[in-house]
């Protein structure tokens, strides 16, 4: 007999996300789930349980509900302080917000200097200004709604501080946010995010990669850059990520959001574990991304915020065989969003991306792209024991209802999650 110290029973539909009999979903009917210390020991059918496992501890009913591994959220900015509604509004009213009017500079995202007017600028000095309880506080507001949607993974950036100092302050918090909720981070050093107001660049670039980088080495697992024409050129991500990967971190970058660039070559070619946005990939970029085996991490809420953004290339990616994955991008400026279902929706919506694409984006492939394959996105001996029941009866039916959520309970490291 297994021993099992949480079972979960009775899901109407069990979605492993393990493939199985052809069907990517690895879809059980009448499932059941087991595990022992946060990891699954067992899966399979409910009329099975008893004679398998042994249970000393909780049982969860799903009541005849959909059960899926807790959703995996592979792109977050989840420590800031400060709101960006005003922004929001404003991008509204301008008809096409890369091409501002005259005297302006441009809204979102806006790395440019507005200062107190908007933009990243503004966030990155509300977030200076606050001290890191507040902003753990903020974190944990984040973590609660990403846990009461259905996410128990979260990637998380910093790149609100942009100096070695502020920096160093938004590693700390993130380091100290699994102490006030069980979510788990994976914290990613986004230092190169813009080059911070009041900075020559090259002084900032140097700064990065001859400071921050050697001082965050094994407090980040990931170091990520912006690529793109409002951020930083290809030789200066080429040198960032280049000497990011010499010092042992994995590399993520935002490629290709606002205009065609080498974003996704760069990728490819140092071997990061994502690009992400993508939204002027090629489909060149797309084969690299492909055989250099990089997760394609799609954003569709910055995506349906910035008015006039194309769709990500869809089709091509789906040519080339690019590893597809879902985030929420939540952040202040451009997708004020922790709800990952939210995201799942837009992209079947707006782009076209199939169940099965978006449902593995959002567990699975998210997984792989944090280099946890394997281990979180999927229910399968030796996972974690992060499962969320939806009240739906069939997984169509999560992207299906908008707005609204779905999850009734979520369940991380075996334990149940209880808002605060
Ligand atoms: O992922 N692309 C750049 N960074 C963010 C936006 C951050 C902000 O506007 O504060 C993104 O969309
Ligand atoms: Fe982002």
């Amino acid at each position: 007999m297994i021993q099992a110290d949480l079972v979960v029973r009775r899901a109407g539909l069990l979605c492993t996300m393990v493939a199985r009999d052809g069907d990517p979903l690895g879809r059980v009917r009448d499932g059941a789930v087991a595990a022992r210390d946060g990891r699954v020991v067992w899966v399979g059918r409910d009329a099975d349980l008893e004679a398998a496992v042994k249970l000393e501890g909780d049982l969860i009913d799903a009541g005849g509900r959909c059960v899926l591994p807790g959703l995996v959220d592979p792109h977050t900015h989840p420590v800031f302080a400060g709101s960006r509604a005003a922004d929001f509004f404003e991008r509204l009213s301008i008809p096409n917000p890369s091409v501002p009017p005259a005297g302006r500079d441009p809204v979102v995202p806006s790395p440019l200097g507005r200062g107190r007017g908007g933009g990243i600028p503004l966030t990155v000095s509300l977030t200076r200004e606050a001290d890191p309880q507040t902003l753990l506080t903020n974190a944990r507001k984040h973590a609660n709604q990403f846990l009461a949607h259905g996410t128990t993974t979260i990637e998380a950036k910093t790149g609100y501080g942009l100096d070695l100092e502020q920096e160093d302050k938004l590693l700390t918090v993130l380091a100290k946010l699994p102490n006030v909720t069980p979510i788990r981070v994976i914290p990613t050093f986004l230092g190169a995010h813009v080059v911070p107001a009041g900075v020559r660049r090259e002084q900032y670039v140097a700064a990065i990669v001859d400071q921050m980088l050697p001082a965050f080495r094994g407090r980040a697992r990931f170091c990520d850059a912006w690529c793109d024409p409002p951020a930083f050129t290809a030789a200066e991500t080429r040198r960032i990520l280049g000497r990011a990967k010499e010092l042992g971190y994995g590399l993520r970058l935002h490629a290709a959001q606002i205009a065609p660039g080498e974003g996704p070559t760069i990728a490819a070619e140092l071997g990061a574990a994502s690009a992400d946005h993508l939204e002027h990939a090629t489909l060149d970029q797309a084969r690299a991304l492909a055989r250099a085996g990089v997760v394609a991490v799609l954003c569709p809420g910055a995506n349906f915020t910035v008015p006039g953004s194309p769709s990500p290339p869809i089709a091509e990616f789906r040519k080339a065989g690019v590893t597809m994955a879902i985030a929420s991008d939540l952040n202040p400026g451009t997708s004020s969003s922790e709800s990952l279902t939210f995201a799942m929706t837009l992209a079947c919506v707006r782009w076209g991306m199939t169940l099965e694409e978006v449902m593995l984006g959002a567990t699975r492939h998210a997984a792989h792209s944090l280099g946890l394959k394997g281990v979180a996105g999927c229910l399968a001996p030796g996972s974690y024991a992060d499962a969320v029941v939806f009240d739906v009866e069939a997984p169509e039916e999560i992207p299906y209802h908008v707005g609204v959520n779905r999850a009734v309970v979520t369940i991380v490291g075996g334990r149940a999650w209880t808002a605060p």
